[in-house]
């Protein structure tokens, strides 16, 4: 019985000193000293032995499993720390690596793409771009803009009124039907000549498929001794033929804006029927005409440069051109955009399709 309990410790020495991974290890301890291992086995037959042998037999099976034991569990620290090692190296970042590719970030929205490509349009032409406030007075919006007191568009139905500290011009306070009230503001803080545009927010109290409540305008203001209508008509038609491509034309039609004089719309050739000839009658865009509108615009009124006469601007001495175009109605034409409210839907499958 001894000499059994000598082959199994040498052979389970043997082994566990032989072990090359702590799983393999492990298997060892159950094939040694598991449940129904063989030594474990015999030290539980023990009792049934002879007395003379039961006392070297017993201690002998003890020793044997506590040796195998420590040796299991020193070898077991090795073992460990070996593949931990192992696993450090192997997990070691290389930071000379190129990175993975960066999650997709998106893009810029449709209508901020579309001011952007405006403003860098105007820029190119000596404007610099300017911004003011969306909640404004009376004064700036209308009054200033010599618009008639009884003019619609200062109804309660027409405009967001708000309530507000009271305005040192002794009007109310409204959410800006137009950025056209940065002309005023603009020419307060700059004396001539002046060249801006002023994209921003604007308010008005309409909703429907082209209309929102909310929407993006641009204004151009452009102010000297010797600015002329033709200088409007050939900064509009090198906007057009930036925006729409090069072989647009532009045609101003006669309109009526408060505070302009003469006022004109301006439309841009149909670039969807540009063989015009063959295809115009049944355009989809625009409607056989051959023409699409783009803005509003004319020769600043002489009131309106009065209003700011203060601030260096002679009616009878300065004149100048402004426009305001509408940045949902550029982008709408541009890409064909049935419906004014896809742009504020958040739609993935609407927004992914451009930029
Ligand atoms: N403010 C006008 C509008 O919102 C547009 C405009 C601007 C017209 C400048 C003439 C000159 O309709």
């Amino acid at each position: 019985m001894i000499e059994r309990i000598g082959q199994i410790r040498a052979e389970a020495e043997a082994a566990i000193c032989a072990a090359g991974t702590t799983a393999g290890l492990e298997e060892l301890r159950v094939r040694y000293l598991g449940r129904k291992a063989e030594l474990p086995n015999l030290l539980r037959g023990v009792a049934e032995l002879d007395p003379q042998e039961r006392g070297a037999v017993g201690r002998a099976a003890n020793e044997t499993r506590q040796a195998l034991e420590t040796l299991i569990t020193d070898r077991g620290a090795q073992l460990e720390l070996g593949e931990l090692r192992e696993r450090l190296a192997g997990d070691r970042v290389d930071v000379t690596l190129p990175a993975t590719p960066p999650a997709p970030v998106g893009r810029l929205h449709l209508l901020t793409a579309t001011r952007r490509e405006i403003e860098d349009v105007f820029c190119g032409l000596g404007f610099t771009v300017v911004e003011g406030p969306e909640v404004e007075f009376v004064h700036y919006n209308f009054d200033a803009l010599n618009h008639d007191p009884a003019h619609p568009a200062r109804a309660r139905t027409d405009t967001f009124y708000v309530e507000a500290p009271a305005d040192p011009h002794g009007g109310e306070v409204l959410l800006r039907t137009h950025t056209s009230p940065m002309q005023i503001r603009a020419m307060e803080q700059q004396p001539p000549p002046i060249a801006i545009i002023v994209p921003g927010r604007v308010y008005r109290r309409d909703s429907d498929a082209t209309h929102t409540p909310q929407f993006h305008q641009i204004e151009g203001l452009a102010v000297g001794e010797d600015v002329t209508l033709a200088d409007l008509k050939g900064t509009l038609l090198a906007f057009a033929k930036a925006i729409f491509g090069d072989e647009r034309e532009i045609r101003l039609r006669p309109h009526f804006f408060p505070f302009t004089e003469p006022s004109v719309e301006a439309d841009v050739s149909c670039f969807m029927c540009a063989d015009a000839d063959a295809h115009a009658p049944r355009c989809p865009l625009c409607k056989g005409t051959g023409w699409l509108e783009i803005l509003g615009s004319g020769m600043v009124d002489p009131n309106v440069l009065g209003a700011v006469r203060e601030h260096g601007y002679d009616p009878e001495r300065h004149q100048g051109f402004a426009f305001g175009l509408g940045v949902e109605r550029i982008a709408m034409l541009k890409h064909a955009v049935p419906d004014l409210r896809l742009f504020y839907d958040n739609d993935l499958r609407f927004l992914r399709q451009f930029g």
